[in-house]
């Protein structure tokens, strides 16, 4: 059988890391810090610490896929200078990457969300450009490269107050990583690079992590079981299924917690226990502990000891 990775030292559980996190601890030097956003399969990455072992690298990705894909890459370059999260840029910026410490951030072929309803979820909004200034260095910069032009006039717009200034340009298929040369292979030969040039700071905080509250409930009827879609203040949590095992009295509830654009697909058990039925996360959750995930375990909770009663879910 073909193993997936020779080392997983480039992976890091990102639950387990200090936020924010000390870099130069993890990767034991203080070399300069540079980031990228979105890896898929690694081959920039790669290439980028192949060309430079004197700079640490960090990436974020979220398919698991991608990221066993970029693990065998690394593992070939023989370098201790990478380490990948899956983790969303956003939580990765917010939480594990303290204010002036990120020399350069790169991000090649952003999902363009072309569509107009779908522009929402597009990743370099005002606020996410402002996150991005706080991590950086002085004079640091941010490379974007996209096949959709549209995509850079849109990030031009929200530009303002983000203390970048910015210089784009069109550019030959420069990087050979697996999404350009599918636009290669459809006949697409420009492309086009945004250069943004950190001139003023943006303060951001590092975010906080939530406490996670465990609750404990007299009765509790899985058969009753439910709550409506909640949401309060740029936080929202969707209920979406409950499994029950009669035999092991352990329900599992899987639940989306929001906050803003950050989704999280959470599992919350609700287990019986000699003092009731305890309601907390599954184990082996891998999540950050935002608003969010508390308040999801709080609608679990109340929509758990409603359910004992003759009241209908509570919506
Ligand atoms: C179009 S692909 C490009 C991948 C790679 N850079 C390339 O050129 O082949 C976009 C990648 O960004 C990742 N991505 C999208 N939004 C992200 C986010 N918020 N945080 C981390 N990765 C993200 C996706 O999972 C996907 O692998």
């Amino acid at each position: 059988m073909k193993a997936f990775y020779v080392s997983l030292k480039p992976f890091l559980n990102h639950g387990a890391l200090k936020r924010p996190t000390l870099w130069g601890t993890v990767f034991a030097n203080d070399h300069p810090l540079e980031v990228e956003i979105g890896f898929g399969n690694g081959e920039y990455l790669a290439a980028l610490s192949r060309a430079d072992p004197q700079i640490n690298f960090v990436g974020f990705e979220q398919y698991c896929e991608r990221i066993h894909r970029t693990l065998r890459k690394l593992s070939r370059t023989g370098l201790d200078n990478v380490r990948v999260l899956r983790l969303d840029a956003r939580a990765g910026f917010e939480r594990y990457l303290a204010p002036k410490t990120v020399s350069r951030v790169h991000c090649l072929y952003p999902p363009p969300w072309p569509k107009k309803s779908d522009i929402k979820h597009r990743l370099f909004t005002g606020d996410f450009l402002k996150l991005v200034n706080s991590r950086l260095v002085d004079g640091g910069v941010l490379k974007i490269v996209t096949d959709h032009h549209p995509y850079i006039d849109w990030v031009k717009e929200n530009i303002q107050d983000t203390g970048f200034s910015v210089e784009s340009k069109n550019i030959p298929a420069n990087y050979g990583t697996k999404f350009e040369k599918k636009w290669v292979e459809g006949g697409q030969s420009e492309f086009y690079e945004l250069l943004l040039t950190k001139h003023q700071h943006i303060p951001v905080e590092v975010k906080e992590d939530s406490t996670l509250q465990s609750y404990l409930i007299d009765h509790f009827n899985p058969d009753n079981f439910g709550f409506s879609d909640h949401s309060q203040e740029g936080v929202a949590v969707s209920f979406k299924e409950i499994l029950y095992d009669p035999k092991k009295k352990t329900a599992l509830v899987h639940v989306i917690a929001c906050d803003g654009p950050l989704a999280q697909n959470i599992r919350i058990v609700i287990v019986h226990s000699p003092k009731g039925w305890r309601v907390n996360l599954a184990e082996g959750t891998m999540l950050m502990p935002t608003m969010a995930v508390s308040q999801a375990l709080e609608c679990v909770y109340l929509a758990a000891k409603n359910s004992a009663s003759d009241k209908q879910p509570l919506g």
